[in-house]
This record gives C-alpha cells, sequence and structure tokens, in this order.
C-alpha cells in the first residue's frame, strides 16, 4: 500500500467551530502566547493557564469532526495513512484515523508538572486522560505533584518530532491541511519528504511554500479541499 502522510493545523478543525490562532479573530488576537502557552507562562500563573486550556478543552466536548477529518479517516481504506497534526483536539480520532502523531500534545489529557526526563521526553506512564473535565490548581497525582496540561508549550521540546520525521521520509504523498506553516518545527517537515513525493497544500490563503517545487496549491477550505487533494492522488496511483 502506498503511505499519505498529512500535516494539519487549525484550519482542519475550523469548520468544526474551533478557532485558529492566527486569523482575523483567532486565538493570538485575545490572548498573549506568552501568558497562556508557553513555559514561562505557566511557571508565572499556572492558574491562567489551565484556565485557558479548560476553556479549549470543554468547547472540544461540543464540537464535531467535519468533512476533511472524514475524507482524511477514509482514505484508510485504500492507503497506509498517517495523520501528523498540530492540532491539540481529538477531531481526527473522532472521524475515525487509527494512527495520529499530535505534534504539540492533546486537550484530553494532563500529567505532573515533573514528568519530562533528561531526554526532553515526558514519561507516558504519568500521562493521564482528563477527558472533558476542567483542572484546577490543587490537583495533584499520587505523589502531590501539580497536573498541567499535555500541551507542548512555547520554549519547550518537540518530542514526538522524531516519530514524525521517520514517517515523512517513507511518504509516497503529503497534504497539508488548514495550517499557516509559521511554527517551527511542524513547517518545514515537508522538506524531509522524498525528492519525488507530492506535497498539495489546501488553505484558502497563500502559503509560505506555495512556489516550491514538489508543492502542488490547493486555494480551498478544508472540507472540500482534502477531497481534491484525494482525487489527485487517486489519479496518479
Ligand atoms: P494558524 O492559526 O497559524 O493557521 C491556520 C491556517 O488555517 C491559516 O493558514 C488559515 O488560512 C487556514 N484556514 C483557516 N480556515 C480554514 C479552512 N476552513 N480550511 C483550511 N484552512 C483554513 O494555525 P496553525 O498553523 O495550526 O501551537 O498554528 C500552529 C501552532 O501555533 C498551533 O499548533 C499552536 C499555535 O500557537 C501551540 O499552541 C503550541
Amino acid at each position: 500500500m502506498k503511505k499519505v502522510v498529512i500535516l494539519s493545523g487549525a484550519g482542519v478543525s475550523a469548520e468544526s467551530g474551533i478557532s485558529t490562532f492566527r486569523d482575523s479573530g483567532g486565538l493570538w488576537e485575545q490572548y498573549d502566547v506568552m501568558d497562556v502557552a508557553s513555559a514561562t507562562g505557566w511557571k508565572r500563573n499556572p492558574a491562567l493557564v489551565l484556565d485557558f486550556y479548560n476553556q479549549r478543552r470543554a468547547q472540544l466536548e461540543h464540537v464535531e469532526p467535519n468533512q476533511a477529518h472524514l475524507d482524511i479517516a477514509a482514505l484508510e481504506k485504500d492507503y497506509e495513512v498517517v495523520v501528523i497534526t498540530q492540532n491539540v483536539d481529538n477531531l481526527h480520532e473522532r472521524a475515525g484515523s487509527t494512527k495520529v502523531i499530535h505534534l504539540h500534545g492533546e486537550l484530553t489529557k494532563v500529567r505532573p508538572e515533573d514528568s519530562y526526563t533528561a531526554e526532553d521526553r515526558y514519561d507516558e506512564s504519568r500521562v493521564k486522560n482528563v477527558g472533558f473535565v476542567a483542572v484546577k490548581p490543587g490537583d495533584v497525582d499520587e505523589r502531590g505533584v501539580q497536573y498541567r496540561p499535555h500541551i507542548v508549550f512555547f520554549e519547550e521540546a518537540v518530542p514526538k518530532l522524531y516519530d514524525a520525521l521517520r514517517e515523512l521520509t517513507e511518504a509516497d504523498f503529503m497534504i497539508i491541511v488548514g495550517t499557516s506553516l509559521l511554527v517551527q518545527p511542524a513547517a518545514s517537515l515537508w522538506q524531509y519528504t522524498p525528492v519525488d513525493c507530492p506535497v498539495y497544500v489546501i488553505d484558502p490563503k497563500d502559503t509560505p511554500i506555495d512556489g516550491e517545487e514538489s508543492v502542488v496549491p490547493i486555494r480551498d477550505k478544508a472540507s472540500t479541499g482534502v477531497a481534491k487533494a484525494i482525487e489527485m492522488i487517486k489519479a496518479t496511483s
């Protein structure tokens, strides 16, 4: 089976009703990223950070996957599919995707704040599912350590990066959908695909890589653009 690797960003969930970060009206217009989504912000005011992610988690309970998530999940009938997502929602899984790498963590999970190891990895056995429940200052694990969101904050390493790179080096096709490609290392991942791997980029706006040789820009929203990319892939394989 040929392998399709997807890289998704906030835009794939926009039509499900989740705000993107950098569009007009996006989350980073309402919040300072360093206050609510950085390691410094967590040290300075954990209650504010917990509250920010509690709101995101509560919203997630009331949204549904859209056609883009469903089309990506259905692709598993004919291809080996790996989804690398920058999103912390679980809409790819809820649509039926079985192999999802969350580069920036997951909203429905928390872990104690001391769970990083020396290798910049966290101890998976201490990660806890909380579903859509709010987490408060004083919520601690059995060792008495405060729980924090299972999110990769700005200023932190990206432990799943190496898993993502391994998948991309074996890709026959790549689809990038709904990301401004402004945050590293996710923005550079496409460069690790084999030279003959086409990279379909779906976004209603221009992206920084539209002119690159292997890139096929699809100027569309996710709910219809993903289907177009899949049609092009099926026509060549
Ligand atoms: P951005 O908000 O930076 O970019 C969203 C992209 O989605 C933009 O290029 C939009 O044009 C596009 N878009 C909007 N509506 C769309 C639709 N209906 N269909 C398809 N595309 C659409 O979000 P990301 O690139 O995901 O990290 O942001 C990357 C990271 O920055 C996030 O994971 C988050 C953020 O700070 C952390 O918090 C660690």
